[in-house]
């Protein structure tokens, strides 16, 4: 049993400290926003993540799971994890590492010699090092960098079952140690022949990166191809599914439609092109730009889709947008494809409608200017087009037949290629998507 601390209860602190409560260790979680403490100290979950209430549940009914404001109190533990966030900073490219800075130093306050600080939190190639230089003043406190790839609405698992452990550990006697701390917190996971893989600082902290690229490359490159199936009458549906047959390619994440978003792939490639320009490697990642512009490109080609639909003007048009989330089962709407499309929308005249069964509040926070309303039925009543931005299961299964009689005009838009065109051309839809025909 190791006893550990958190800092940084969002997404990936709250996730990880209550897994590392439910592997058997005693965990203290740590963040400035009292409500957050509040809510996770009632074991409730501050943000929709499937599974994550039960784990808080069960760790706090052993008493093995604290929240707490106070950061003094992390000096009980031995190991510390950085869970901070590092969000675009504003109106640049680059990762802002206030929270990343702040945390570390105050961490420095509180351990004690021998003590091992864990960096989480997706960063700069470079900061591990840079950190740990500042750590050497303090008496025999251990740096490693030990990036987390969970996936929000997937978190749970992906935090107890993951693909792999990455530890960037420093040289020598210091990273042999360390690397034995983190297998003893990660002991049981390993026990399930995990792979871990132990590299320098600036490996780890890149592996992160190189990894969320891949991702948002795959994703803009099958959107690309969308464009291409537009503008030939192919189906990048199938197109998807036929390369992804190759096992080098692989089908997953080939899904084409409104492209990526949310609190990580964005400004990750963004903090790359940043951090690589200062490298003097900027050419390096040159092609990044392009992901994020084919990313973009999408959201206003859907736009352009609706109003043709809409018959030419958007004005005065009824839009329903079914999703406001940047994904499925999740609550988040930073840099959501399906918010920024019905934003765009009612700029143009629209009269837009958003419904979502979790996200709304936190979309009503950032754009307070749509109308939202919870009830799908309700949402869609007299719409002149929907448009289905995220794929919700329970969208996915939404019958045309019986929608017709509801909305005004049936038209619908495939943000997310999950609907079947015959099915809804059948039923009288007019049915369009984006890279189909
Ligand atoms: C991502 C990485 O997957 C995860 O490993 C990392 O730790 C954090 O960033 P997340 O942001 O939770 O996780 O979402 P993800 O499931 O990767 O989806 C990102 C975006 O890509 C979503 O907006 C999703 O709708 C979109 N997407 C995904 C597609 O448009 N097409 C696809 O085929 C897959």
């Amino acid at each position: 049993m190791t006893t550990i601390s958190v800092i940084g209860c969002g997404y990936l602190g709250a996730v990880h400290a209550a897994a590392m409560a439910s592997l058997g260790h005693e965990v203290i979680g740590v963040d400035l926003d009292q409500r957050r403490i509040d809510m996770l100290s009632a074991s409730k979950a501050p943000f929709f993540e499937p599974g994550l209430e039960d784990l808080l549940h069960d760790a706090q009914a052993l008493g093995s799971l604290k929240f707490s404001t106070d950061l003094s109190e992390i000096s009980a533990a031995s190991v510390h994890f950085l869970c901070v966030g590092t969000p675009q900073r504003k109106g640049e490219l680059g990762a802002d590492m206030t929270f990343v800075d702040a945390a570390f130093s105050s961490v420095l306050q509180h351990a004690t010699a021998g003590d091992l600080i864990v960096g989480k939190s997706t960063v700069p190639v470079g900061t591990a090092s840079r950190l740990a230089e500042l750590a050497g003043s303090a008496d025999g406190v251990l740096v490693a960098w030990n990036p987390e790839f969970l996936r929000e609405g997937h978190a749970v698992e992906d935090t107890l079952s993951p693909d792999r452990l990455v530890y960037g550990v420093p040289d020598g006697a210091a990273g042999e140690q360390a690397t034995t701390r983190l297998d003893e917190v990660y002991a049981d996971i390993l026990r399930r022949d995990t792979t871990r893989l132990v590299t320098d600082y600036a490996t780890a902290e890149l592996v992160k990166t190189a990894a969320n690229s891949f991702l948002a490359t795959k994703i803009s490159f099958i959107n690309a191809m969308a464009e291409l199936c537009e503008a030939s009458g192919a189906d990048v549906t199938q197109l998807a599914d036929a390369i992804g047959m190759d096992d080098r390619i692989g089908r997953k994440f080939l899904n084409a439609g409104l492209g990526f978003g949310g609190g990580c792939l964005p400004k990750d490639i963004r903090a790359f092109m940043a951090r690589a320009g200062e490298l003097g490697a900027d050419q390096a990642v040159a092609f990044l730009r392009e992901i994020d512009a084919i990313n973009m490109r999408r959201r206003i080609r859907m736009v352009d889709l609706v109003r043709e639909v809409c018959g030419g003007s958007l004005i005065g048009k009824r839009v329903t947008v079914l999703g406001a989330a940047f994904k499925p089962n999740s609550d988040d709407v930073r840099d959501s494809p399906a918010l920024s499309v019905a934003a765009q929308l009612s700029l143009q005249g629209a009269d837009v409608v958003v419904t979502d069964p979790e996200a709304i509040d936190n979309a009503r926070s950032r754009f307070p200017e749509l109308n939202y309303v919870a009830d799908t039925i309700d949402a869609l009543r007299g719409a002149d087009a929907v448009l289905l931005a995220t794929e919700w299961t329970e969208y996915r299964e939404l019958s045309p037949d019986q929608l017709k009689s509801v909305v005004g005009v049936p038209a619908i838009l495939d943000g997310r290629n999950v609907l079947d065109p015959g099915l809804w051309r059948a039923a009288g839809w007019t049915y369009r998507a984006l890279g189909r025909r």
